[in-house]
């Protein structure tokens, strides 16, 4: 291994929003986090050397997006994911969720539906809420062994003001890579009732052995033109305080409409370091990827036989890709309320709260591995000591 995941980098006073002001938050400065999704490794070599040449030219004033980074994005997809891309496909987006945002907006009217499969990333529900648009929640079917996606559901649910789906691939929370035939089923009804797709392809990059992520508009010509896709080096290189992003657009007439909601907003402008940073990582950071990759599908096995062993009533579905583990506390009969303040006050260990993700994550916490061995340890520990202070 070239690089040392096992090193501990304080991020307490570097204004992360997951390691700072949480004695502010929770009057405690010893709880330990293990929420919000970024990691604690330091990045590629390669990203910080882009960052170092570009700050010893010391100029810094408005950039506009050369070819080359067109080409990184454009070569990346086509070696990770197989995908045939061009360039006038790709517009710039400040964050994945303002790409939600930025379809919602352009694609519907007030008032219409857009479907979203919870457990969900809070902010799918979020986009369409704040935009006074309806949700038409699909909730996703847990069949004993995993979740899937209920293709019956979705089809009595959909009606004439249903207009947009936005899709999470791989899904946060539950760690689902959908593979091929389940990304087919969903497309064919999408198309058949007009419903454009918005994939939220954000972990797509962070898969782990055993399992493929399929780009959802690469399955058909028809699908092609049926979506819009988010992509981003952020949560795959650690470097989401970048907020360089992308909307990957085929069809013309969607994409125009898009590029006009931009020009609107006058958000087309990206930073000087978020373009050179999705350069630098896509095109030299794929040997950190496959390490960092590796580190944490580690830092899974050890959950998965730490929690097995010595929390047998908290169960997860073994994730097929993220750095993100939905952990099942419903056997523990708690509210989600007495959950949340288990893990605080006793474990002093800050995970998210299962309930954000909608109704469905009732019962749940989510915890982020994408962290140092020696962080991970410790906060299992914790959530141990938690759920032992239970009495039976
Ligand atoms: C599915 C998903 N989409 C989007 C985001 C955030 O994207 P951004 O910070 O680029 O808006 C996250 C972060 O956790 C995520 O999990």
């Amino acid at each position: 291994m070239k690089y040392n995941f096992d090193e501990i980098i304080n991020r307490k006073d570097s204004h992360s929003i997951k390691w700072s002001n949480l004695e502010k938050t929770y009057g405690d400065k010893d709880i330990l986090p293990m929420w919000i999704a970024d990691m604690d490794f330091k990045v590629a070599d390669e990203i910080l050397e882009g960052f170092m040449e570009r700050v010893n030219h010391g100029v810094f004033g408005y950039d506009y997006r050369p070819a080359s980074y067109y080409e990184a994005v454009i070569n990346w997809v086509k070696k990770r994911h197989g995908w045939d891309i061009k360039k006038e496909w790709i517009l710039f987006t400040p964050g994945v969720v303002m790409g939600l945002n930025l379809a919602v907006v352009t694609l519907t009217k007030k008032r219409e539906k857009i479907i979203i499969q919870p457990p969900i990333y809070p902010p799918f529900s979020g986009v369409i809420s704040r935009n006074e648009r309806a949700i038409l929640t699909n909730p996703l079917r847990h069949n004993g062994e995993k979740y899937i996606m209920d293709y019956n559901d979705l089809e009595k649910k959909i009606d004439n003001d249903t207009k947009l789906m936005l899709l999470c691939s791989p899904h946060n929370p539950t760690g689902r890579v959908w593979a091929k035939d389940e990304l087919e089923k969903l497309g064919e009804i999408c198309l058949k009732n007009n419903i454009i797709i918005v994939s939220d392809e954000i972990h797509s990059d962070l898969i782990f052995k055993g399992h493929k992520h399929t780009t959802i508009a690469s399955i058909s010509e028809e699908l092609a033109m049926n979506t819009i896709t988010l992509m981003a080096p952020s949560k795959t290189f650690n470097i989401a305080g970048l907020f360089t992003s992308v909307a990957i657009i085929p069809n013309k007439e969607i994409r125009d409409k898009f590029v006009k909601t931009i020009e609107i907003l006058g958000i087309d402008h990206n930073s000087t370091f978020g373009a050179v940073g999705l350069e630098a990582a896509y095109n030299h950071g794929e040997t950190w990827l496959e390490e960092v990759l590796e580190y944490i599908e580690d830092n899974l096995d050890y959950t998965m036989e730490y929690v097995k062993n010595n929390i047998p009533k908290i169960t997860i579905d073994r994730p097929e890709g993220t750095f993100l583990v939905w952990l099942n506390c419903t056997k523990l009969g708690l509210s989600q309320e007495e959950l949340n303040e288990l893990m605080i006050k006793t474990g002093k260990v800050l995970l998210n709260d299962g309930m954000t993700f909608g109704k469905e994550g009732e019962g749940f916490l989510r915890l982020n591995i994408g962290c140092s061995r020696s962080t991970l340890e410790e906060a299992l520990k914790r959530i141990e000591k938690a759920v032992k202070s239970l009495k039976n």
